[in-house]
């Protein structure tokens, strides 16, 4: 099973990733979470969020960039979910726990700056490589694998035509990692 975060402030306000999230919504397989929907309290249910990513192969964290990094309420998740004790650290018997260890994880993102805004010359300086860092090396932490991230550029200023093929772009990406063959079943 694949797990999709999805994670927009404002999603009736969003063109870029409403599209993308209705062009996956009926992929056979694929379970997404909300988080704007469910928590808008930001009280997240950190147990609910750890068994929904127990039973995946694959996370994917799908938002918009704002400032440079995650909304606020996935950074929040990230701090509720990947808890000590589960996903990193000892269970009270002194157990190391890994709860996450060798699944996939694919960042999905979508820019307002176009690519060439993220290159040292560039106006926003930083390359996407770069801005990923924190949420790479989150994964990493927790023993995830961290794949080619999906992004999106410019993502307020594409076309229908364009954002209808960045759409069936992002469908045949999860269309094949829900094929990919869990590390059970390999
Ligand atoms: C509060 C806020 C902060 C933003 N910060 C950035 C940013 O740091 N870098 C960037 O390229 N775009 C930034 N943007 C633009 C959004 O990333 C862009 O509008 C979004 O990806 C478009 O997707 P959507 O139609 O689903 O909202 C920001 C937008 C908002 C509202």
């Amino acid at each position: 099973m694949l797990t999709l975060i999805y994670a927009h402030p404002y999603p009736l306000h969003s063109r870029a990733n409403r599209a993308l999230l209705e062009a996956v919504r009926d992929l056979p397989g694929l379970h997404i979470r909300d988080l704007y929907a469910l928590y808008p309290d930001f009280h997240i249910d950190a147990r609910a969020e750890q068994a929904a990513l127990a039973d995946s192969h694959t996370v994917v964290l799908q938002h918009p960039l704002h400032w440079y990094h995650a909304p606020a309420l996935l950074s929040l998740w990230f701090e509720k979910t990947l808890a000590y004790g589960w996903a990193y650290g000892h269970d009270p018997a002194g157990q190391a726990t890994r709860a996450l260890e060798g699944k996939r994880l694919l960042w999905a993102v979508s820019t307002g700056g176009a690519e060439r805004a993220y290159q040292p010359e560039g106006y926003n300086h930083h390359t996407m490589v770069q801005i990923a860092t924190p949420i790479q090396q989150t994964a990493l932490y927790c023993g995830l694998q961290w794949l080619e991230p999906h992004i999106v550029h410019g993502a307020h200023r594409l076309s229908a035509p364009e954002l209808a093929t960045a759409a069936q772009g992002y469908r045949a990406r999860l269309q094949a990692e829900l094929d990919t063959p869990s590390p059970q079943e390999r």
